[in-house]
């Protein structure tokens, strides 16, 4: 096995580069190293400007998401050996500004999950004397897999539709708000719909699908985002069919 790889690692720092540039380093190339691994080497041993984001190791935080050969990856769980002989290409996330080096601008996306009320709404709580909110496992069931989300934003940088249209919400916030949707303790599901049904919203996509493709944790945005254009639609029906007053 080659003893060392080179990594071809995006710079950008303002005070030096006018535009990001490429900068080569050869790290040792050991058979448990996952490109993070390589990062740190490179920070620890070679240059200790170079700036990125990561917390866990462990593909839960969701902070180390970088775009390596051109895809979108969590580089904790992105082996070096899968990449031989090289060399690996390291970027910033697609689709979002850059602030320095590796690390992107995520403001945009933490007003989008904020506009879509990514939290439990109720209409009137019940008593503390009642206990608590009780749910069975096929419940928790119907909205499991949208809730395992890290916000790692993978899915923003594969795209094409943020890419062209940051005013879409995107695929993270849209599957946040459909977890939330799902729960049968929420009553919010009319307040987010009104949100998302704007063009911006869920009419945005248009069903690429890459977003469910690149996500580690198997949360499927697309399928979220498909559910909520069958609620719209059925909703907008039950509108125009029903008297006022006769929708559930
Ligand atoms: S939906 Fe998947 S890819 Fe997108 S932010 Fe959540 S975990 Fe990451
Ligand atoms: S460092 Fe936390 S997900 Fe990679």
């Amino acid at each position: 096995m080659a003893e060392t790889i080179v990594l071809e690692v995006a710079r950008y720092r303002p005070e030096i580069e006018a535009e990001p540039a490429f900068e080569n380093f050869e790290v040792p190339c050991r058979p448990d190293w996952v490109v993070l691994d390589a990062l740190n080497y490179i920070k620890d041993a070679i240059d200790g400007t170079l700036s990125f984001r990561w917390s866990c190791r462990m593909g839960v935080c969701g902070s180390c998401g970088m775009m390596v050969n051109g895809e979108p990856k969590l580089t904790c769980a992105t082996f070096l050996t899968d990449y031989l002989p090289g060399p690996i290409r390291i970027e910033p996330l697609s689709n979002f500004p850059i602030v320095r080096d590796l690390i992107i601008e995520m403001s945009d996306f933490m007003t989008k999950l904020q506009g879509v009320k990514p939290w439990i709404i109720r209409n009137e709580d019940l008593p503390v004397s009642q206990g608590e909110y009780r749910q069975s496992p096929e419940q928790l069931e119907t909205y499991k897999q949208f809730s395992m989300c890290i916000n790692c934003l993978l899915c923003y940088a594969a795209c094409p539709v943020y890419g062209l249209d940051q005013h879409f919400v995107g695929p993270a916030a849209l599957a946040l708000a459909q977890r939330y949707n799902l729960d049968s303790r929420d009553e919010g599901e009319a307040q987010r719909l009104e949100i998302l049904s704007e063009h911006e919203g869920i009419w945005g996509c248009t069903f690429v699908g890459e977003c469910s493709v690149v996500c580690p944790k198997h949360v499927d945005p697309a399928g979220a985002i498909q559910q909520y254009k069958l609620k719209a639609v059925t909703e907008w029906f039950k509108s125009i069919l029903l008297p006022r007053g006769g929708r559930d």
